[in-house]
């Protein structure tokens, strides 16, 4: 199973974007993740499909958008259009999880659902074969930079069992608190796609060191 580092711009710099985006490229990483943030269903507020857009203009990485938003349904479209290749929402918000993910099926992107802590993964038994990747949270979402939720990783392992069980092409994904001594942890319990903010954007290393680091350690 290949791993991929999947850098979250959540920490990166942003009076120069674009830079640190092409900086990923450069350092090898197939995907970014854009955290959207509306400040109701998360305690921070963050960026837009404006965003999305904007690095959709400086990358052809995969683009991931990371609705940390209440009623995402409302705003499928506009990150479809904005560039976004792959679409994520929290189950924690979506009654009718059912029709939203054939909703972002059915504006062309890849469907992802992301599981805050306290969420099990059992309640996604009825879509799993439906979607691309399960995105299992490892902080509780809203800022970067916090600590690792060790007691996630028997959840990851839950998850990779029934994925390999019913012989799902689902990846699953990790973000929070993913750095050189965790990385390797959640690979170990299954996880294939690790999103890391200030591992990856920090003031003490280059982005391609980081990066580096973060694959040697996996
Ligand atoms: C939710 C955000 C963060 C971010 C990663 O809080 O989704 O998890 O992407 O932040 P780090 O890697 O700094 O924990």
């Amino acid at each position: 199973m290949t791993i991929g580092i999947v850098p979250s711009i959540l920490s990166a710099d942003f009076t120069r974007l674009g830079e640190q985006v092409r900086e990923a490229e450069a350092a090898g990483v197939q995907r970014i993740q854009v955290d959207v943030m509306d400040g109701h269903f998360v305690p921070n507020i963050t960026m837009g499909p404006m965003v999305v857009e904007a690095v959709r203009r400086c990358t052809s990485l995969t683009l991931e958008a990371h609705l940390m938003i209440t009623s995402p349904e409302r705003y499928i479209d506009d990150f479809a259009k904005a560039g976004a290749d792959v679409i994520i929402v929290h189950q924690e918000v979506c009654p009718h999880l059912h029709r939203v993910i054939q909703q972002i099926r059915h504006a062309g992107k890849s469907a992802a659902v992301a599981l805050n802590p306290s969420t099990p993964v059992f309640l996604l038994e009825d879509v799993l074969s439906l979607i691309d990747m399960v995105l299992v949270m490892t902080v509780n979402p809203g800022f970067g930079g916090q600590e690792f939720i060790p007691e996630m990783l028997p959840k990851i392992e839950r998850l990779r069992r029934w994925i390999t069980q019913r012989g799902l092409p689902c990846d699953i994904e990790v973000d929070g608190g993913i750095h050189e001594a965790t990385a390797p942890q959640v690979v170990q319990a299954g996880a294939n796609l690790l999103v890391a903010g200030s591992a990856v954007y920090n003031d003490h290393e280059s982005v391609a060191d980081a990066i580096k680091r973060l694959r040697n350690a996996v």
